[in-house]
């Protein structure tokens, strides 16, 4: 069991992959702080992990594109005596359509929440991770981070940034305890939509998704083993190796005929 007050901190704990990860900690005897939108879900999940896992599970419902959110979540964790050795920065969401078919402040608000809540969090509990004999930072991109995908182009470059930021990120710290990991999943039905989005892409996409619950147990797993990448899936790991063997236009021509379908349906990831 963890030292009564050390906590996983994780973000988008309310739904999807987040709360998976969450449940994942609990499972592990890990106490979490669970941070999200003020919704019912949060506190459904708080809840839980209270009622089933033996465990602390504290919840701050906050608006993370808010700029000063990670301040407020960091004096909260002070204010509580939480020791957060565990930072795992997992909120984010999507958009697709031809790039000009999505509002300007849909995007802006994606770079908020999809990059600069990532490094306010960050900038806000490394020097505390950095006192820690051990602690862990994961940051939620996408096996897209090294794919340029037509349709989904802010998407896309957002999660491109969360990769190339903590991998640079790894190696400013590799002489302190806190170890970087990159959480890359591929397609993972959170929602409906995402399942409409999978059912589209026919066989090829269904073959790489994998369930939240699948993706938290690897990703955690992984994390706690000090891996830098995290590509959940046997299918979606062979993918990353081989499209960096492709040119890129072959590989740009690929892409685009595979997503060319996302201008049709509006999904979210
Ligand atoms: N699903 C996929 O196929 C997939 C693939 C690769 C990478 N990813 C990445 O994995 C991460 C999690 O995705 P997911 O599919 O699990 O998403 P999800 O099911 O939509 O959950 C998103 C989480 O983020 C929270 N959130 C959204 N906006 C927020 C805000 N402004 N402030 C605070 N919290 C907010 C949501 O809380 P509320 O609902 O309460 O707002 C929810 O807990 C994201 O970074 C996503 O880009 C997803």
């Amino acid at each position: 069991m963890e030292s009564n007050n050390e906590y996983a901190l994780i973000t988008g704990a309310s739904l999807g992959i987040g709360r998976e990860i969450a449940k994942e900690f609990a499972r592990r005897k890990i106490n979490t702080l669970l941070i999200a939108l003020d919704t019912p879900d949060l506190y459904d999940i708080q809840k839980d992990l209270q009622d089933n896992y033996d465990i602390r599970a504290e919840c701050f419902p906050v608006d993370l594109t808010d700029a000063l959110s990670a301040a407020a979540i960091y004096a909260w964790c002070n204010e509580n005596d939480y020791v957060v050795k565990y930072l795992i920065n997992n909120a984010g969401f999507g958009a697709s359509g031809f790039f000009e078919s999505v509002p300007l402040s849909r995007y802006n608000q994606m770079i908020d929440l999809n990059t600069k809540a990532y490094i306010a969090m960050t900038h806000q509990f490394l020097p505390d991770l950095k006192t820690l004999e051990e602690s862990y930072i994961m940051n939620t991109s996408s096996m897209e981070a090294n794919l340029p995908i037509p349709y989904k182009a802010v998407y896309t470059g957002t999660k491109n940034f969360v990769y190339a930021f903590s991998m640079a990120l790894s190696k400013e710290v590799q002489r302190s305890g806190v170890r970087v990991s990159i959480l890359c999943p591929g397609p993972v039905p959170t929602n409906e939509e995402g399942l409409k989005r999978l059912e589209n892409q026919g066989k090829k996409g269904q073959m790489m998704a994998l369930y939240p619950d699948q993706v938290a147990k690897y990703a955690v797993k992984n994390l706690l083993e000090g891996r830098l990448i995290i590509h959940p899936g046997r299918m979606n790991r062979w993918i990353n190796r081989f499209h960096r063997m492709l040119p890129m236009p072959l590989k740009m021509q690929i892409l685009e005929k595979m997503f060319r379908s996302y201008t049709e349906v509006s999904p979210s990831k």
